[in-house]
């Protein structure tokens, strides 16, 4: 049987950060508790789809799945072990923020059978995480974290760098933390300045500064030394594993293998086809009820290739060729011979050992070079 990946979204936060535009809404407990009831459904929807895999990373995501209270997160876990087939060494991660876990909560998500556990951090500076809109202190993120190393020896944190007002210093500052609190998983994200968030409207009335591509590249470097002296070996553009602990999950995401979003605004990846669920709650649960998806998307061969080349450049294990030619069966080097020649000439890609993968300046300018293969 072939191995499945299970996203959940989970679309509630306590408050929205002002850099986000993920598909969220404010925390509301009926109306959690009627979406978890129309998850629940999602999942009896799929029942037949489920019993062909071997499911290998379940991922809860959002949002913040750590506002779902216990009962709830019992009876959607319960709800998923009764429809799939568990492979012996999963990984199921639940992503939370510091403000809503406990030890109540992390003592029930390890009896739940969860192993990997991802914590938003953003940043260990005060000043930086009032300028953005988190609802905790460097100090209270760093105590539930050491409740959280207590139940799980994997633990992942997010940063996001390039805020506002951040110097280099402070992301070293955050790293040096992580580190020190035994994080064995950490994302580096760059701030994104998303159209229609607060932080954006804020930049462009000019009440904040942010860096150039220059100076955010430079902190970029410098923020992944740091990461690697420390024992965390880069694998992904913005992803950093000590002891091999990479995301099996967001693994697959990049190696266009299977996998199965529930939820609102999720979407999955089911042999040549996307399917896509609905962004807001009328239309999710109008879906659900029908059992449709919102929306569909026949991949053909040559699509899933270029998406295949796309994500997986963002690794630094990069695209082995012989891999390629036999997921596809194609020629890559003869297919891409043009576009492979200026990227390598241009040192946007380097070949080495059977594999093309980034150069330094090539992943600082990825989404150029991405451009080249479409
Ligand atoms: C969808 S959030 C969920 C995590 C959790 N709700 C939290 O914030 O504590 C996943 C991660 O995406 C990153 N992220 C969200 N918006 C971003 C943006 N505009 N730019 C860069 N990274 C962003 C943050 O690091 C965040 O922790
Ligand atoms: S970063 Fe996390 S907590 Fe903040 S709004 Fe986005 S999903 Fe919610």
């Amino acid at each position: 049987m072939n191995k499945l990946g299970i996203y959940i979204h989970i679309p509630f936060c306590e408050r929205r950060c002002k850099y986000c535009d993920f598909t969220s809404f404010i925390f509301n407990q009926s109306r959690m508790k009627d979406y978890v009831d129309h998850l629940l459904l999602e999942i009896k929807n799929n029942e037949e789809l489920l019993k062909n895999y071997i499911v290998d990373t379940i991922f809860i995501g959002g949002g913040t799945p750590s506002l779902l209270s216990i009962d709830e997160l019992t009876c959607l876990v319960n709800g998923l072990n009764e429809a799939i087939n568990l492979d012996e060494n999963y990984e199921f991660t639940i992503e939370t923020n510091p403000n809503s876990i406990s030890e109540e909560k992390l003592l029930v998500y390890k009896e739940l059978g969860i192993n990997r556990i991802s914590i938003g951090v953003q940043s260990f500076n005060d000043r930086l995480l009032r300028i953005i809109g988190r609802l905790h202190t460097a100090d209270e993120a760093r105590e539930k974290i050491k409740l959280a190393m207590k139940y799980f020896d994997n633990l992942s944190l997010d940063f996001i760098f390039s805020l506002p007002t951040e110097t280099l210093a402070d992301v070293i500052v955050s790293i040096d933390t992580a580190s020190e609190l035994g994080a064995s998983h950490i994302s580096l994200y760059s701030l994104i300045l998303e159209e229609g968030t607060l932080l954006n409207a804020l930049v462009e009335r000019g009440v904040y500064r942010v860096n150039d591509q220059v100076t955010d590249r430079l902190i970029y470097r410098k923020a992944t030394e740091q990461l690697e002296s420390l024992g965390y070996k880069q694998y992904e553009i913005s992803n950093f594993a000590k002891n091999g602990c990479y995301s099996r999950h967001n693994y697959k995401y990049w190696s266009m293998d299977e996998y199965l979003g529930l939820g609102m605004a999720a979407h999955s990846l089911i042999k040549n086809k996307r399917f896509f669920n609905a962004s807001t709650f009328n239309e999710y649960f109008d879906d659900v009820k029908k059992s449709i998806y919102h929306d569909e998307e026949i991949l053909s061969h040559e699509d899933k290739i270029t998406e295949y080349i796309i994500f997986k450049l963002r690794t630094n294990e990069g695209i082995i060729v012989n891999e390629i030619n036999k997921k596809y069966d194609i020629d890559f080097e003869d297919i891409y011979r043009e576009e492979l020649k200026k990227a390598t000439e241009e040192k946007l890609l380097k070949k080495c050992d059977g594999r093309y993968f980034y150069t330094e300046f090539g992943r600082d300018i990825a989404n150029q070079v991405e451009i080249l293969f479409v």
